[in-house]
């Protein structure tokens, strides 16, 4: 019998930790999320309080489940809040070397021997953060999709170190408790999805910077050709572009192919500060 994870922590207030959070109090985990900028954690707590409003707004969830999820979430600038927990998600910026000591510190700061030590990362090598910690068998990733309360899978990675109870634990979690689709992948950069997806999000870069189309035309290409739910331009600018550069270099220093290396355009859009939807201007205007 697997034991249930009633206390989650989460690190980092941003758009993906906020959805982790939100989905795992709906389901009545006690979370704590931990942001060490204090303005980050106050602008993820309004986030996912307007997340839970819209839902009741939308009658798919009543006042009082409301509250309850409320009731379940903590939001803190301090990290040693996190101390009780049993399970831990990591989701701040996909910097190998500020997350390799975040783990080293979320080693040392929860107490619970056997609590799990997961991350978000998209592109990362799971064995890395796993050598930051004296738990390495209890590390893997746990990786979700946005908006987290909308799509519902979640890509498990267990590195060569992690065990196979850590990989069972983190399946029930994300499986029983959450309710969400598993799949598992191997800890190469991008696992399944973002391997996939992110050399087509790329591409469709390389396009408008190559002039063969505007924007909303090559979007349009694919909402109305292939039935995509939104356009690669429109989804990079959800991912953000900032994210999406970063996963692009992992991967590219991973596989060294051209196909993973992030366009000039791309890289220049980042260096002027349009990061996409979260910034309020991307390829395209949010108002
Ligand atoms: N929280 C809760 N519910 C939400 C929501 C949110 N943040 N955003 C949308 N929804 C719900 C809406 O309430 C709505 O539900 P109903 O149909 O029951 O009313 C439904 O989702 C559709 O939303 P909207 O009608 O507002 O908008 P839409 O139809 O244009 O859909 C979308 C928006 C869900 C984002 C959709 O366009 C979509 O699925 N896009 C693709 C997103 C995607 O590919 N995500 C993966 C990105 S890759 C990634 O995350 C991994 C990585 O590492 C980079």
């Amino acid at each position: 019998m697997v034991t249930k994870i009633e206390r989650l922590g989460v690190v980092g207030a941003g758009q993906m930790g906020g959805g982790i959070a939100e989905v795992s109090a709906r389901a009545g985990l006690d979370v704590v999320v931990a942001d060490v900028d204090a303005a980050a954690a106050e602008a993820g707590q309004q986030r996912v309080t307007k997340s839970l409003d819209g839902a009741v707004r939308k009658g798919k969830l009543a006042e009082a489940e409301r509250d309850a999820a409320l009731q379940n979430l903590r939001f803190t600038s301090e990290l040693d809040e996190l101390a009780d927990r049993q399970l831990v998600i990591e989701a701040i910026a996909e910097d190998e070397g500020i997350k390799t000591g975040l783990f080293g510190r979320l080693d040392e700061l929860v107490t619970d021997r056997d609590a799990i030590l997961a991350s978000n990362t998209s592109s990362i090598p799971i064995a890395k953060l796993a050598r930051a910690t004296d738990r390495p068998e209890q590390v893997l990733g746990v990786h979700f999709f946005n908006p987290v309360p909308v799509q519902n899978l979640v890509e498990l990675v267990p590195s060569l170190l992690t065990s196979d109870e850590t990989v069972q634990r983190a399946t029930a979690f994300a499986a029983e408790q959450l309710g969400k689709n598993t799949i598992q992948a191997q800890d190469r950069s991008g696992f399944v999805v973002n391997a996939l997806l992110v050399p087509y999000l790329l591409s469709a870069v390389r396009m408008l910077e190559g002039g063969f189309a505007t924007a909303e035309d090559i979007d349009t290409g694919m909402v109305q050709g292939c039935a995509h739910p939104m356009g690669p331009l429109r989804l990079a600018d959800l991912v953000g572009l900032d994210t999406l550069k970063a996963i692009a270099d992992s991967m590219h220093a991973e596989y060294g192919e051209a196909h993973f290396s992030a366009p000039p355009l791309l890289q220049r859009m980042v260096d002027a500060g349009l990061k996409g939807k979260k910034s309020g201007k991307g390829f395209y205007t949010y108002g």
